[in-house]
Order: C-alpha cells, then structure tokens, then sequence
C-alpha cells in the first residue's frame, strides 16, 4: 500500500485517485504524523502531495524524516518535491515569477521514472511532456546523489532523482489530467518502482468504509436526508451496510420531483434494500407556500426553507440520533473551501441542507467526502443500486419548482412530469448508431420546461388553445459552461409528437438552442 502525505494541495486526493485507479490501496494522512506512524503503515512507497505553503520559510510543513529511512520509494510532487530538496541538501527560493499552467518539458528519460515517456519529441531528440505546472518557489541546487530529470527554460530543475534511493521527484502535477502523461508516471511509479500490488477494487473501498462508519458511530443512531439523487442515495446504501437499522432516512417530497420518482425511491430503498425510510408528502405545504410567488429566487428560498423546516420537524421526532449523514463528494469539500489565499487551509465541510448540523446538534457524518463523482456512481452500483438511478442526470434540489416557469402550480406540475418523462423516454430509447450509446447516455442534463403560455393549434376539427413546453439538452464536462445538444431531428419530433399526442393541455414543444453563457442550464 502507498502513503500519501498531504501537505495541504487541493488536488491531493486527485494522487489517491490515480493510485485507486491503478488498483493500488491508499491513505492520505497529513505531513505531521509521527515516526511511529509512519514505520507502522509500512507502506510500499511515499508520495508527497503539493501544498500551498513555501519552504524558504521556517515554520512551514517539512517532511518526517522517517521517510527518508525506511528505505522504500518517495515521490515528491510540487512542494512535496521541493521539501525533499530542501531537507536533502539542495537549495529552494522563491521565484520571480509565478508559473501557472500548461508547460512543455524536457524529459531526461534516462531514469526508471520517465524514460520511453514522452508526448513528442524535439527536432534534436528530446522527449517532451506536456505537462501543468503551478508553483512560485523553485528548486535551484539539486542535493547531493540526486541527477537532473526535467526541465523547462523557467524551471530548469523541473525533476530530480536518486534512484540508488528510489527518490524521485516532479515540480509539475502528474496527478492532473492536464498532465497528458500523468497517469502513465503515476502508474509506474506505484507499481513499478514501489512493486504494489494491483489488487484494489471498490469492494474493498466497502469493506473499509464500512469498518471505518461502524468504528465511528458505534451503537448511535443516524439520520439523512434522502433526496432521491445520486450522492444521497449511494451514502444512504453504504450507510446501510455498515450500521443496518441505525440509519433512518427522511425523505422530503415537496411534490415537485420526476415522474413517479418518489415511488422509486421508496421501492429501491424501502423494498428492496430494507432501508428504513420515511416518507414526508409534504407537497401540500410547498404548493401552499409557493402560491402567488413568481420570482425564481423567492421560490429558491421558499422551497430551502420549507425542506430544512420539514426535514428538521422529522429528524427533531428522532430523538435516538446523533449523527446527521449527508452525501458530501470530495468536489463539494473543494467548492465549499474558503477562497482564501491559503487555500486548503480553509477546507470546511459542505452542508447541501445549511444550518441544520448546528441546530439540531448533531455530528456530522459525511461517508462520501474523499470521492469523485464516477466513483461514487462506481460504489453506488457495487452496493447493489439500479445503474439506471446511479447514472441519472443531475436534478436540482427545487425541482420542477425552477422548471415551471413564474407560479408553480399544481396542475402545472402534472403537465410537466408527464411531458418531461416522454422526452426522457425517447432520449433513453434513441440510440446514436456511430457510438452506439443512447442520447440520454450522450447528454449531460435533458428535461422539459413548463412555459406558461397559451398559444392556438388544431386538433382534429378543433381550435386549441393550450401551453407550451420546451425541451432542454445539453453537454458539458462540469456544468458552468454547456452546449445544447445536436439531437437528431427525428428523435425531437418523435419526443413532440408523444407530448402533443398524450399530454392533454400542451398543444407546443419546442427547442431550446442556447449555450452557457449566455443562457443558464435551467430557465429560472
Ligand atoms: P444553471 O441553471 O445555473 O445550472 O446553469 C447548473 C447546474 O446546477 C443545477 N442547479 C441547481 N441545483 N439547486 C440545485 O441543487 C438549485 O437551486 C439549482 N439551480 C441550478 C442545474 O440543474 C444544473 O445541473
């Protein structure tokens, strides 16, 4: 197994990422663990994460120097990288410039980390990566044993290795995929030079989380707030695996979720995992609270306000519990970090449901925070969830509340489920003959907006005079930038036709054709 010593990066657990991917088992622990510690983990090999921090001070993290002693593989990254010259007998200073970005560098293959790596190669020869670099201080003095690895004109010792040590070391980000060849280093540094052994799979990833929830809860008693989504539904299921009817769910119905969804909800989760869930058909007081209100951000509020005021209502009649558990992902624990200069120094945990940790004094209880979304569908599927609910589009917390647009009203709301499902349906049904996936599986977010305006159409010998729906499709890798979709025409008009055909009161669909920015994903 490899060690991981964080030294405070916003992208160390992209390195336990990597080595997970390449089926090697992990830990990250901070850079202040004691010797002991560290002598007991026996770990394979050492990677030292980046940090935010600068060795030419001196109250600043150094590494414990047992790693230097026990005699297995250490790979520096970053600050990683320039402690280890620092400590070793080199020499860092901070650079004039700061270097923020893609750079290209010359590889000097001649070592086991690097050599036939390469994404090009120079008129003359070289080996050149295409790497990410971000860093302010710089290594200046290679230490004594140590040879030159990589460079680039403004970071002329951009890698250095000992290799009688097995001690390498990078000052660009091999664990970012804008490092085109970071996985490759990444992978022969774990398995190659540290000989791990590639048997790690997210089974395991159950069986140690399990033990670690158990470890942690005892015999308490804990609650979470089912929402139907992916992130509460996998911590819901792993919850349940490793403390049974400890857990109680709550799940809040404000009436304005998918077609037939809080009927899937109780299936997966109360039939069919035996998960103890409790169902709040709370639509009555949303619709109640939402009418007359047309501004998107008001219905925002009143809908947050209303969950957390249900939710606590619920979990308040628990009076067994102490701990709230929520479907946290490692990216929100990165959004919600402070945006100060320090960055991860300001890490904070992530609250979906604000304010409701502290008023119900509660210990937070967040199972899913060192994980990437993939892996979370990943877990999701290996605790035995329908793929078709873990590799859902994403659903935002109001609903069809921001996708009806001005009031929300019921009957509103009926139309559109119906009108949504239809286009989901063709969308899942519709398969792109060059890639052979589906269109739902093609796009990022699909789903149907309630436009409440009447326009005049014919049906049969009739005059119509009825509402409108648009449909909304997008890609995009990460939401704040997307483009509409290029759906075949005939899977828009077969969508069309359904919705005119079937949903009684809709007499129009069309399509929306704009990108992020400037439109949003959703219309309100
Ligand atoms: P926009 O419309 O801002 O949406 O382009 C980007 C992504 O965020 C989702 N979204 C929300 N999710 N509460 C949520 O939980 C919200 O109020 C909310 N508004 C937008 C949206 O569905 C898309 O995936």
């Amino acid at each position: 197994r490899i060690l991981i010593l964080d030294f405070g990066s916003q992208v160390t657990q992209l390195i336990a990422r990597r080595v997970r991917e390449a089926h090697v088992y992990s830990e990250i622990h901070p850079h202040d663990v004691d010797d002991a510690f560290v002598r007991e983990f026996a770990p394979k090999g050492i990677i030292l994460s980046g940090g935010p921090n600068s060795v030419t001070e001196d109250d600043t993290p150094r590494v414990p120097q047992v790693v230097f002693e026990l005699g297995v593989p250490v790979l520096g990254i970053c600050y990683g990288m320039q402690s280890m010259a620092e400590q070793l007998g080199g020499k860092v200073e901070g650079g004039h410039t700061r270097e923020f970005g893609y750079a290209e560098i010359r590889a000097h293959g001649h070592t086991k980390l690097l050599s036939g790596i390469q994404d090009f190669e120079t008129a003359e020869g070289y080996g050149m990566l295409k790497v990410w670099m971000s860093h302010g201080d710089k290594v200046t003095e290679i230490p004594p044993g140590f040879k030159l690895m990589a460079s680039t004109p403004s970071c002329p010792i951009a890698g250095m290795a000992d290799e009688s040590r097995g001690f390498y070391a990078v000052q660009f980000h091999p664990e970012v995929t804008h490092t085109l060849q970071g996985r490759t280093i990444l992978n022969r540094f774990v398995l190659e030079l540290c000989g791990a052994r590639p048997d790690w799979e997210m089974g395991h990833y159950i069986d140690e989380a399990v033990e670690h929830i158990r470890t942690q809860v005892g015999s308490e008693h804990v609650i979470l707030g089912l929402s139907g989504g992916v992130d509460s539904s996998v911590a819901a299921a792993l919850l349940h695996r490793a403390i049974g009817d400890q857990l109680t769910c709550v799940f809040v119905d404000h009436g304005l979720l998918r077609l037939n969804e809080a009927e899937q909800v109780m299936e997966t989760f109360a039939n069919h995992l035996g998960v103890k869930v409790i169902h709040i058909d709370a639509s009555e007081a949303f619709l109640g609270k939402l009418a007359g209100v047309t501004d998107p951000e008001a219905k925002r509020k009143i809908i947050g306000a209303e969950f957390v005021e249900v939710f606590q209502t619920e979990a308040g009649k628990l009076s067994d519990a102490r701990w709230l558990a929520q479907g946290t992902i490692y990216p929100d624990v990165i959004e919600s970090a402070g945006k100060g200069k320090k960055g991860a120094h300001t890490i904070k945990s992530h609250h979906n449901v604000g304010g409701l940790p502290e008023t119900l004094n509660l210990k937070l209880l967040e199972p899913l925070r060192e994980l990437f979304k993939d892996e979370v569908r990943e877990l999701g599927v290996a605790l035995g969830l329908p793929p078709a609910m873990v590799y859902r589009h994403p659903f935002p917390g109001p609903g069809l509340g921001v996708r009806i647009l001005g009031e929300v009203k019921r009957e509103y709301a009926d139309l559109l489920q119906r009108a949504d499902s239809i286009f989901i349906e063709t969308l899942r049904d519709t398969i792109d003959p060059a890639s052979g996936k589906s269109w739902y599986e093609l796009t990022s977010q699909a789903f149907a907006v309630f436009l409440p305006v009447r326009s005049v159409g014919v049906m049969g010998d009739g005059r119509t005079y009825e509402f409108v729906v648009a449909l909304r499709a997008v890609q995009t890798q990460d939401f704040m930038t997307a483009h509409w979709a290029h759906l075949p025409h005939e899977l828009l008009g077969n969508a069309s036709n359904r919705i005119i055909n079937e949903v009684r009161g809709i007499n129009r669909v069309v399509y929306d054709i704009s990108g992020k920015p400037p439109a949003t994903i959703e219309w309100e």
